[in-house]
């Protein structure tokens, strides 16, 4: 099993070029079933995640052909199968994503029920109801979802979401692309990552409206014709070399990005005492020798502060003066890097969903364990930050969403290196 080894306490300098999207790029790709023609997609990020989404449409019977490293053609027009199993499945919750594309194109689906994961529970009944409400019938049975369509094309319908789910959001506006008249969906997610979803379905041929608003307008068209389509980049990439450059007190530059999706952050970024500016696709964050305070945040839907950034934020706290509050109000175990970062010479207190962070003047080395994907996120950038050696366990975490990132700190100026090492269990 791998494991990062970062000597840290060295400001970060320099330049590094941002992937394209994880969460843009997944259900891009669960969109590629929508298509009766042949899609391009282009800046798909080269991480595991990609790579089990591709397995997971070549188990439906899409024809997947990789272009280069971030590029992929992927033609559904003769994909039968509808079922997604739970071996693809387990390895990704997102595959829960290929559920409205299969009942909008098939009008079937056997999809396996994603249990919970390590951030929460993480339930789908806004996926499922929002489908029910469109005209299919669910049961579960076996530990899957199994979905079918009476009438053969899922049907227009109003649909008001309790809770504001991007996922959810995601797969009614893939299934009602399809449907028959018009869906509206009120209390919608307003992602970037949603916007980017229907632009890529509109120039594919659908009729999407309200995308970045709280309500999505959909006119079901009969047919997804294909083309290509550049996924945009990815924000919460960006926003960590950002903290990675605030918690070394360094200066960084991200290229190929785009300032206007990470608005909350910055302003808490410049809040805390960095200098921050942004061209049209980069974003210059400069910390050299400013006196970097804690800052108080919660975590809520965009354009609020994403829960996504809350572990790397907490790791610039933990080395900031003074002390600050975090709530995390949209997982319920997302606070868990806290212990790890203690082990490192913090002083976080967690109760509840908040966490209380008291800025120490020095982080020390430790071997610490991440626990999930922003988690991880978050020991890397206090490893940075901290004298002395850091190892961190199980990467494959940090994996799943960062491209190469050991290079691109390296890059950077950082001393990290990936080695493979006998994983020790505890209980
Ligand atoms: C997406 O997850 C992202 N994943 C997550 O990124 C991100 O943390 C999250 O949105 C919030 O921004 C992808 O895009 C692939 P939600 P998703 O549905 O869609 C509740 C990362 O690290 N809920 O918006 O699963 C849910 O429990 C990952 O890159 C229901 O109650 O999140 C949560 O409290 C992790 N019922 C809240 O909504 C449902 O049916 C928001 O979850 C669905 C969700």
């Amino acid at each position: 099993m791998a494991q990062l080894i970062v000597s840290g306490g060295r400001p970060l300098e320099g330049e590094v070029a941002i992937s394209g999207a994880k969460n843009a790029a997944l259900p891009i790709l669960a969109a590629a079933l929508l298509a009766e023609q042949p899609v391009t997609i282009d800046n798909l990020p080269d991480l595991k995640d990609i790579t089990t989404s591709i397995e997971l449409l070549d188990a439906l019977g899409c024809r997947c052909q990789r272009l280069d490293s971030h590029s992929w053609r992927i033609d559904a027009g003769s994909a039968e199968r509808v079922v997604a199993p739970y071996e693809l499945v387990v390895k990704m919750r997102a595959s829960i994503l290929v559920l409205g594309p299969l009942l909008a194109r098939h009008g079937r689906a056997e999809v396996s029920f994603p249990g919970g994961c390590a951030i929460g529970s993480r339930p789908v009944d806004l996926h499922l109801r929002g489908l029910e409400m469109m005209g299919a019938v669910i049961e579960i049975d076996g530990g899957y979802i199994k979905a079918q369509v009476p009438a053969g094309r899922l049907r227009g319908s109003h649909i008001l979401m309790d809770v504001v789910s991007v996922g959810a959001t995601e797969n009614l506006m893939m299934a009602a692309v399809l449907a028959q008249g018009q869906t509206v969906i009120e209390n919608a997610a307003r992602e970037p990552e949603i916007v980017d979803l229907a632009h890529c379905l509109n120039a594919w041929g659908a009729r999407v409206s309200g995308a970045g608003s709280n309500r999505l307008v959909i006119d079901g068209v009969a047919a997804l014709s294909g083309g290509r389509y550049t996924v945009m980049p990815d924000r919460i990439e960006t926003g960590t070399f950002l903290a990675a450059a605030l918690a070394t007190r360094g200066r960084v530059r991200t290229t190929h990005t785009d300032p206007t999706t990470l608005e909350a952050v910055l302003l808490k970024m410049q809040e805390a005492g960095a200098e921050v500016s942004c061209g049209s696709d980069w974003i210059e964050l400069d910390s050299r020798g400013c006196a970097i305070r804690a800052v108080d945040f919660r975590t809520a839907p965009y354009p609020a502060f994403p829960t996504d950034m809350q572990s790397q934020l907490m790791a610039v706290n933990a080395t900031a003066e003074g002390s600050a509050m975090i709530h995390e109000t949209i997982f319920e175990n997302r606070l868990m890097q806290a212990q790890e970062l203690n082990r490192m010479g913090a002083k976080i207190t967690v109760e509840g969903h908040t966490a209380l962070v008291k800025g120490v003047a020095q982080l020390r080395g430790a071997p610490v364990r991440a626990s999930d994907l922003r988690a991880s996120a978050g020991l890397v950038i206090a490893a940075l930050a901290a004298s002395g050696e850091t190892i961190i366990d199980r990467v494959y975490h940090i994996d799943r969403g960062y491209e190469r990132i050991e290079e691109k700190l390296q890059g950077l100026g950082a001393t990290i290196v990936r080695r493979d090492s006998p994983e020790t269990e505890a209980s």
